[in-house]
């Protein structure tokens, strides 16, 4: 018997572009600003000018002021004009008796199931003023539809949007709450069906930011000719978006807790297990045998955790005997705690660290240590581990507007504020952003501010994602989670949805069997879609290439062809940066 000793190289050449059916319709457009938002008088930047309108003003007629007020009505009790800058940009200017101040609006003709992303430009009289964008919807209900920090001065953007469900006349205006004029321009609205708006996350961004193209030419490792009629198939090992679910101490006994847990996601969030109270209940008594118990448990399963959290900034989660501490003595147990936490589980054993939580709703240690504590929290915890990420972790920035205290001009603010302290300019800082969401998920407005956040270019984790009990809260989720999934500047999504024998935060997935519930039909359904490829088998032309369409992550990828004697295979991995690389791989059979 002849035996052949053949050798194969495989050239994987990866190339990232989108083929596919399209759904014709306007591309959705990410542009966002946050010029304004800035922290520092050092840093401030100002426009001047707004930006001109996206999609030409959408629905809105004169949205630039270029022919005075007409198609926008002055409300009773304001007056309007519209006045320009020394370089000739007209805009309109409100002034309202009283408060809160409005400006003029528009009326336009509304369709009902329909999306609408909106962003104009906005600027006070005087100081600063949080600056909301309503819309009053043909079935009278008024509908926040984002908001920011508008300014004297300076020009801010202001991006956001709302869903009409019926037809017929709607207003839009903006309201500050403070007592100025209020100078808007270039305002847009831009409507999209629901097709339309999905089809932006499936064929514009998630297509884009979750899959490449991987052309893969099989030849022969000894003389380099092409090999035609190889089959080559890709099987997806570990999916490479991050996506989890928030997990207990309870999965540490319950092997069906662990099984169901483990099987589906790649991330852990410790519901409570990992904070300061877990820890040292009592001063100077550290116990970290749970969290390092849950953590060998995900290690295992090759499950990455996120560390949660350093400290958290809400008054009413502290504990007694640190309430009662001094300043002096604050600062003392404080370094302690974050050089226990920080050592033990830094340097790649937690991926992210949720360090000062909540610091936007919450002051606790700014009222205690004055209002550069957080800043310099990151910095002590950036000293001792500065590989792992270092996020803002907030609720309200994504959900809605109506909460003016984490909007995302001032999640922006914060992080300036963070990262322009003395020492904190290399940190590696990350936006967290809760995502609890109220029963009825404004999914444009989120979008919107998800554009914005991304001014700040770090990466952005969805951290605590859950929908409140209503009705469709399966349908609300499953948007929630494709918004996410789709949006080409998120890196990860954790849900909170943990399980207790007691019963979840707001959101179970299962039942006390581990049985899916709807919402867990959902989360499964999203799983297998995410890790399907529309092409992930095939065959060798004649110059011995194919093309694989895959979802980012770790595969094998097999090589078979009647004159190998077995299989070849390969573990690599298909991620954005693939595409600028080339392997290749010799095969000896
Ligand atoms: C008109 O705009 C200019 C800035 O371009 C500003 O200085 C001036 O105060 C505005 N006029 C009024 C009446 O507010
Ligand atoms: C291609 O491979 C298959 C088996 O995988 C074999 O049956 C067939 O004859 C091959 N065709 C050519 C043209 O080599
Ligand atoms: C959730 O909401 C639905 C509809 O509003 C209601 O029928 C159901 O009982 C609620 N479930 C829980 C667990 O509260
Ligand atoms: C992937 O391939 C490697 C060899 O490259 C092999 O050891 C491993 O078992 C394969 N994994 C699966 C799931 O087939």
């Amino acid at each position: 018997m002849n035996v052949f000793m053949k050798k194969f190289g495989i050239i994987l050449l990866l190339f990232s572009f989108f083929r596919g059916q399209m759904v014709q319709s306007v591309p959705y457009d990410h542009t966002a600003s946050i010029e304004a938002s800035v922290y520092g008088l050092f840093l401030q930047i100002c426009l001047s000018n707004p930006m001109i309108p996206l999609y030409s003003g959408g629905v809105i007629k004169n949205s630039e002021f270029n022919v005075g007020l007409t198609d926008w009505t002055v409300p009773l009790g304001v007056q309007a004009t519209v006045n320009r800058s020394s370089s000739g940009n007209k805009f309109a200017e409100a002034r309202t008796d009283g408060q809160p101040s409005r400006t003029v609006y528009q009326t336009v003709q509304m369709q009902p199931n329909t999306h609408y992303s909106l962003s104009a430009w906005l600027q006070v009289s005087a100081g600063t003023a949080n600056v909301m964008a309503v819309v009053r919807t043909p079935d009278g209900q008024f509908v926040a539809a984002g908001a920011t920090v508008a300014k004297s001065g300076c020009w801010s953007m202001i991006k956001g949007g709302m869903t009409s469900y019926s037809s017929g006349q709607g207003q839009l205006y903006f309201e500050a709450d403070a007592a100025v004029a209020i100078w808007v321009d270039s305002v847009s609205l831009q409507p999209f069906t629901f097709d339309e708006w999905d089809a932006h996350r499936q064929q514009q961004s998630a297509g884009r930011a979750r899959r490449s193209t991987l052309g893969v030419v099989v030849a022969r490792g000894t003389d380099g000719a092409p090999v035609p009629n190889a089959t080559v198939t890709a099987e997806l090992l570990r999916p490479g978006f991050p996506f989890g679910n928030a997990m207990t101490r309870e999965i540490l006994d319950n092997p069906a807790y662990e099984q169901w847990f483990t099987s589906r996601f790649t991330v852990a969030t410790f519901e409570n297990e990992m904070k300061w109270y877990a820890t040292e209940g009592r001063q100077g008594h550290e116990d970290y045998r749970v969290p390092d118990a849950m953590l060998a448990l995900a290690e295992r399963h090759g499950v990455r955790v996120r560390g949660h959290n350093v400290f958290w900034d809400d008054q009413s989660t502290q504990m007694a005997w640190v309430r009662s501490l001094g300043p002096d003595e604050l600062r003392a147990a404080m370094d302690k705690r974050l050089r226990s936490v920080v050592s033990r589980y830094g340097g790649g054993k937690v991926i992210g660290w949720d360090v000062v939580n909540e610091n936007l709703h919450w002051s606790f240690y700014e009222g205690k240590l004055g209002p550069d504590a957080s800043p310099a929290i990151y910095h002590q915890v950036g000293k001792i581990d500065g590989e792992t990420p270092l996020f803002m972790n907030e609720f309200n920035t994504v959900e809605q507007p109506v909460d003016m205290s984490a909007m995302a001009s001032k999640y922006v603010a914060k992080m300036n504020q963070i990262r322009s302290f003395p020492g904190n300019g290399g940190l590696k800082l990350a936006v967290g952003l809760e995502s609890h969401f109220g029963a009825t998920p404004n999914i444009p407005f989120m979008r919107a501010t998800l554009d914005t956040l991304a001014q700040l270019k770090l990466p952005i984790w969805l951290t605590e994602i859950d929908v409140a009990n209503g009705t469709n809260q399966a349908q609300h989720l499953e948007e929630v989670l494709r918004e996410g999934y789709g949006h080409p500047n998120v890196d990860g999504m954790v849900m909170w949805a943990a399980w207790h024998a007691t019963g979840c935060y707001v959101m179970c997935l299962t039942d006390d069997e581990f049985k899916n519930l709807a919402v867990g039909d959902v989360v499964d359904k999203l799983i297998a879609e995410w890790r399907t490829h529309p092409v992930a088998a095939a065959t060798t032309d004649a110059d011995g290439v194919v093309e694989l369409d895959l979802a980012h992550g770790e595969y094998n990828v097999t090589v078979t062809h009647p004159s190998l004697v077995s299989s070849a295979v390969r573990t690599l991995t298909v991620d954005a940066s693939s595409s600028s690389s080339e392997n290749a791989i010799d095969i000896r059979v």
